[in-house]
């Protein structure tokens, strides 16, 4: 008798992302009837662990995408622009990791606890948000059922996974290096040495001085929570942690809150752990492998009416990539809009 479940496809899947979506979807027992891994060229014929199944990578290409029902994307935008013009073509979803389709009308920008019902309306194409926007943006929607947010600041502290895998490898490298008291080789990932470094610059300078995972974070947090006017700045800074994105949020509410009312608030929403002991802090270290995200000291600030500052962690290759791929999938499932055969 033929296995129910289906045939998923993931593009990258010797990346950063890409290793952590297979043990997600393992963990989660995600319907898989046949797994293709896929990645470029380079990696073809390489073994992979799929639970007890030893899997080969195979180069991306259309006889290795030929019959799948889903394709989940972590490679570049490039890579993304292709394959999801190919799904498209074929009516095939693809949940897609990159930021090269976010921001298009006809793309749901989906966090599963927050804006599911925004997948009814897919043009074939899914994305996540951002590993940044994620975290910052579940807080809030837990926040805006106490009072509607007026403005929002923020400044990031991210791990260089989100870079890849080649990244962590660099920090690894140049730890060693400094640890042995010899030179590190000329640093690739980043314009300057990370290790012992904190740099003040994610992704490339877009408007106005600012980044563009900065603008990212600005714009998809505006679509998730369909508040188009969002007043909304950041600053998002690259630190030597492996796993983990930490940040520190200010919010500026239209009325009067409590505390207690957003500790409440913030209770409810599912996927979020929130500690309202002022002193307890969660750490990226504490946080990488879990797939909540976990809100801390948060308190009033007292340099604007209204308005709170708080701490947010979470990891970013589960919850801000391949958990919230793998709750979207599952969601299609719920929803109807995609079935297993
Ligand atoms: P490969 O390992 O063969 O280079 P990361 O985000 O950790 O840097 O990972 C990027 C992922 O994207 C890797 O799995 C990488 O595969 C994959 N990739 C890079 N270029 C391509 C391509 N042209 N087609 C498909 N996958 C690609």
């Amino acid at each position: 008798m033929k296995k129910i479940g289906l045939d998923v496809a993931v593009i990258g899947a010797t990346g950063a992302v890409g290793e952590v979506f297979m043990r997600v979807a393992f963990e989660r027992n995600f319907p898989i009837r046949n797994l293709r891994l896929l990645a470029s060229s380079r990696s073809a014929g390489k073994q992979v662990k799929y639970g007890n199944e030893v899997l080969t990578v195979l180069e991306t290409n259309e006889e290795a995408l030929e019959g799948v029902d889903l394709v989940f994307c972590s490679a570049s935008s490039e890579v993304s622009k292709v394959w999801g013009a190919w799904c498209r073509e074929r009516e095939i979803i693809m949940i897609d990791d990159g930021s090269a389709f976010r921001m298009d009308e006809d793309v749901p920008l989906v966090i599963p606890e927050v804006n599911g019902n925004d997948l009814d309306a897919h043009n074939w194409i899914i994305s996540i948000p951002n590993c940044t926007t994620t975290p910052l943006v579940m807080a809030l929607n837990a926040m805006q059922q106490v009072s509607s947010i007026k403005r929002v600041t923020a400044a990031t502290y991210q791990a260089v996974s989100g870079t890849g895998a080649a990244a962590v490898q660099e920090l690894i490298d140049q730890n060693s290096s400094l640890s042995q008291g010899s030179d590190i080789s000329t640093p690739e990932a980043y314009p300057v040495q990370i290790a012992q470094n904190v740099l003040p610059h994610v992704d490339d300078f877009g408007e106005d001085g600012f980044t563009k995972e900065e603008l990212k974070m600005r714009n998809e947090t505006r679509k998730i929570l369909h508040d188009y006017d969002l007043p909304f700045a950041a600053t998002c800074v690259r630190v030597p942690v492996l796993y983990g994105h930490s940040e520190v949020v200010h919010v500026e509410f239209a009325s009067e809150v409590s505390l207690v009312d957003l500790g409440n608030a913030l209770s409810l929403q599912d996927g979020l752990v929130f500690d309202d002991d002022q002193t307890n802090y969660v750490t990226p270290l504490e946080a990488a492998d879990c797939d909540d995200t976990f809100v801390s000291r948060l308190r009033f600030d007292p340099s604007v009416d209204n308005g709170v500052v708080f701490w947010c962690v979470s990891d970013n290759l589960r919850k801000g990539a391949a958990t919230n791929a793998i709750q979207i999938a599952e969601s299609l499932l719920q929803r109807g809009i995609l079935s297993e055969s």
